[in-house]
């Protein structure tokens, strides 16, 4: 199935798109399992789904996995993922943190915590929406080039260029992790729904290349070609590579 592309003006009519979409879920199933990814792109989707629940769209009954975490970080550590999850999303909404899945970049072994991940999601019955973002190198969440479609949640090594785009957050090239925990792209494809969001003239090329190139580990994003219900929510600037054919 083709991925549908949903075009909007500005990167905050992606985010009110995302978010629309998100609320529209939790107002049929209040108890729906999301998906979600940290990063810059999903920050404005966060900020608008918090007012949200703050204007009454209660959360409380939500479940969330988050795809990644740094290994070696704990969820105290201000570039943790667990932390931004906490800062940008949960503590400003009614879910309940004991609801809410980061990996533990901690865990005493990583393989136990991988296999106890993906447990965990299917004992909640999986996950109804996962929203995503691309890495300008293709990946979605840490499954970096090369990484294969039957991938699972896994210690993976993240690429130099990864890492190098990543040390805007931290203070030197040198703190960034070299690993992390990753839900791998068979665990995100078996989400019913994917929404993955770009915004930025950066992501244009690596956008088109996953909407129109031949499914490739060389971009791992391009294996949501073989998803039955993927859109990408793009601002102008992100979609000016995809042909126009596949617009919605
Ligand atoms: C984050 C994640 C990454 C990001 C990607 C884009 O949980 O899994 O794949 O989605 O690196 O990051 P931004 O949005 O910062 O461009």
């Amino acid at each position: 199935m083709p991925i549908q592309v949903k075009i909007c003006d500005t990167p905050d009519d992606v985010a009110r798109a995302a978010a629309s979409e998100i609320a529209g879920l939790v107002r049929q199933k209040p108890d729906a399992v999301l998906g979600l990814a940290t990063g810059s792109t999903p920050v404005k989707t966060y900020a608008e789904l918090v007012r949200m629940n703050q204007e009454g769209l209660s959360f409380s009954r939500l479940t969330t996995f988050n795809l990644d975490e740094y290994w070696g970080l704990d969820g105290t550590h201000p570039q943790s993922y667990r932390f931004f999850m906490n800062h940008a999303f949960f503590a400003g909404t009614d879910i309940q943190l004991w609801n809410t899945h980061v990996p533990n970049g901690t865990a005493v072994d990583a393989d136990l915590e991988c296999e106890a991940f993906e447990t965990r999601i299917r004992a909640c019955g999986g996950v109804d929406l996962w929203l995503l973002g691309i890495g300008r190198n293709g990946h979605i969440a840490f499954n970096e080039p090369g990484s294969a479609p039957d991938s699972r949640t896994r210690l993976v090594d993240l690429t130099k260029s990864t890492i190098a785009a990543n040390s805007r957050f931290f203070e030197r090239v040198d703190d960034v992790p070299k690993q992390a925990l990753t839900a791998g792209i068979a665990t995100i494809c078996e989400a019913k729904r994917i929404i993955l969001l770009a915004t930025g003239k950066d992501k244009a090329r690596v956008v088109a290349r996953a909407v129109q190139g031949v499914p490739h580990s060389s971009c791992p994003a391009s294996f949501l070609q073989t998803h039955s219900d993927c859109t990408f929510i793009l601002d102008r600037e992100a979609a000016s590579e995809v042909s126009a054919a596949f617009n919605s």
